[in-house]
């Protein structure tokens, strides 16, 4: 998951985040665990790389625009889903309506972000991804999940090199 660097990839992350961190709450996903050691910002990084860079990689036409929005967003909700709560409950089935909610709080999302986000838990929540780029992220979601629950220290290859914002 590391050994693959695209500069070019990192570079159209980095840019999206400077905007999204003047006026939103994006980066404070950094607070918050999602699997291991990995926070819930550098996991959405991360799924936004990988899907972008497979994209590349096996040269899919697609609007890589809309993956990349889509990706950053598809965990946006914004909790601790490991803290005992009661509005956490069915976290797996319920996280990404929350996560589309917070994200039609900050833009309107097109129909290609909305199912990426809708559809990515997939098949724990019944309904496919209709497109290619909800598809996408939709696997790269599941391998980058794995890669964080049996590794600790990930994505140090991206961490690295990439330039990533702190918050204030
Ligand atoms: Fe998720
Ligand atoms: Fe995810």
């Amino acid at each position: 998951m590391t050994a693959i660097f695209s500069d070019e990839i990192i570079q159209d992350i980095d840019t999206c985040l400077k905007e999204l961190a003047v006026t939103t709450a994006f980066l404070s996903m950094d607070r918050y665990m999602q699997h291991g050691d990995t926070t819930c910002l550098w996991h959405s990084i991360a799924v936004a790389y990988y899907s972008l860079l497979l994209v590349r990689m096996l040269r899919i036409t697609c609007d890589r625009d809309s993956l990349l929005t889509g990706a950053l967003f598809h965990d946006y909700f914004l909790y601790d889903w490991h803290a005992k709560d009661r509005s956490h409950r069915f976290h797996g089935f319920r996280h990404p309506k929350t996560a589309l909610k917070n994200a039609m709080g900050i833009k309107n999302l097109n129909p290609i972000e909305r199912d990426i986000i809708c559809r990515h838990m997939f098949p724990l929540t019944p309904i496919p991804p209709v497109f290619k780029e909800s598809i996408i992220v939709c696997l790269v979601d599941k391998f980058c999940s794995f890669y964080e629950t049996i590794c600790r220290n990930t994505y140090k290859t991206i961490k690295g090199r990439g330039v990533i914002i702190t918050e204030n």
